[in-house]
């Protein structure tokens, strides 16, 4: 099973802390991570790329929380941002610029410019125009040598959700084949820039094998260019991607991934590089919410929850299924149950048509697998503030790391204009 929180003489937690206890001291909604399971994940990674010389990456805009950030910044992994945003948190969290590498299909003048002159670990480029950019910047800034990637789009369906695909030749990810020679001419034998590493990110939520190996071939005929120019080629970026289990059944493990990746680029004799987001944080993550109401529908329950698509996206937005269960388990009849949220959207439900047992006024229910893309897609709309976050460390405590938003701070941007 792979979340964290398990039930104990009936009541939800983790290590002995109970999921009540937090919510009754935090309040809800609330985002509560698992710390040691973030640490366990990662070191699943990288024993499983032991084998082969792999850097392993976080990819910031899973969970994009400065104390997490400061905390596996301590366990010495790379950051993977994709905006000055998230360059700023990893520099504010104390991550030093040759452990960020930096992504993202539209960066602006001022992000690259920021990139160039925080002579950062390399900046992937994702368009002939952007290398050209780089270029006129190092220029600019009186820079030589910036280290940079190109993205390829190895034109691969990666088997996941459509909207979270990102590698095949349609979308507007990377570079294509017919674009891939133009951006080398941009980047290889010039003064300003050094090719030292290739990407590709094929998508998220990955649970098949085989589109990283067939777009790992692309990128390594690719790199085999490359060096024939003479780019000074040190790293392969697989990207992200790894799949976790959002409704408990088993899926592969960092093992397979392994099994997959590592022997295809091996022969090229370069560092690999991975930037992992949710199969990091995703599973150490819960949302708690509360029920306000209960109501009935023609043939279901119908809990509405003080956590909606403002606080978890997932579901709206994906049609995203992750388990609900109670945080007191409960004795009575399950019945199909729609957990709808407080916003004005109808597509703003939790979950639809669960079996759930009957939810008086003031239950708690647990939102698993929402460590990655959670909180760090949450919104204001309908003016609703944004959650607290807490995390449980190794030594079982309970701490604050985001505090709950209140609506003054909500309104501070727009009062100056007022
Ligand atoms: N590297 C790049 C360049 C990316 O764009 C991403 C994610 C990652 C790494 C990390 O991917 P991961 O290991 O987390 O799969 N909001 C969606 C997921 C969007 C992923 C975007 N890019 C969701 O909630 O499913």
């Amino acid at each position: 099973m792979s979340t964290p929180f398990d039930y104990a003489d009936g009541e939800l937690g983790v290590d002995g802390v109970s999921l009540a206890d937090v919510a009754s001291e935090f309040g809800t909604p609330l985002y509560v991570y698992h710390r040691p399971t973030i640490g366990a994940r990662l070191a699943t990674v990288r024993e499983a790329f032991g084998g082969y010389p792999t850097r392993v990456c976080y990819s910031v805009k899973a969970n994009s929380n400065l104390r997490l950030l400061k905390w596996l910044d301590s366990l010495e992994v790379g950051f993977d941002v994709v905006s000055g945003g998230e360059l700023e948190r990893a520099v504010i969290a104390g991550v030093a610029a040759e452990r960020v590498v930096f992504a993202g299909v539209g960066k602006t003048n001022a992000e690259l410019e920021r990139a160039v002159a925080s002579e950062l670990w390399m900046i992937t480029l994702e368009s002939v125009e952007e290398a050209e950019a780089v270029t006129r910047l190092a220029n600019a800034l009186g820079r030589s040598a910036v280290p940079v990637a190109l993205r390829i789009n190895p034109d691969v369906d990666a088997l996941t959700h459509p909207h979270i695909t990102t590698g095949r030749g349609m979308d507007k990810f990377g570079l294509i084949p017919s674009e891939f020679a133009d951006a080398l001419d941009r980047v290889v034998n010039r003064p300003e820039v050094e090719l030292v590493g290739l990407h590709m990110h094929l998508g998220s939520q990955i649970t098949d094998m085989r589109p990283y190996e067939l777009g790992l071939e692309e990128v390594v005929r690719c790199a085999e260019q490359a060096r024939e120019m003479g780019a000074p080629l040190k790293w392969i970026n697989a990207g992200g991607g790894f799949g976790i289990s959002y409704d408990g059944e088993p899926v592969p493990a960092a093992a397979d991934f392994a099994a997959a990746i590592a022997p295809t680029i091996r022969a090229t004799g370069v560092e690999l590089v991975l930037e992992l987001g949710r199969f990091l944080v995703g599973p150490a993550g819960c949302l708690l919410t509360k029920v306000l109401y209960n109501k009935s529908r023609p043939d279901r329950r119908l809990a509405i929850v003080d956590g909606g698509m403002t606080t978890l996206l997932r579901p709206a937005l994906y049609g995203a299924e992750h388990r609900v269960w109670p945080v007191k388990e409960h004795g009575g009849a399950r019945e199909p149950t729609d957990v709808g949220g407080p916003i004005c959207e109808s597509t703003d439900y939790l979950a639809r048509s669960r079996p759930l047992p009957p939810l008086g006024s003031g239950a708690l229910l647990a939102v698993l697998d929402a460590g990655a893309y959670g909180m760090s897609m949450a919104s204001h709309y309908n003016s609703h503030p944004c959650p607290a976050e807490v995390w449980i460390t190794e030594d079982g405590e309970v701490e604050l790391i985001r505090r709950r938003e209140t609506i003054e701070d909500l309104l501070a941007i727009e009062m100056e204009a007022l």
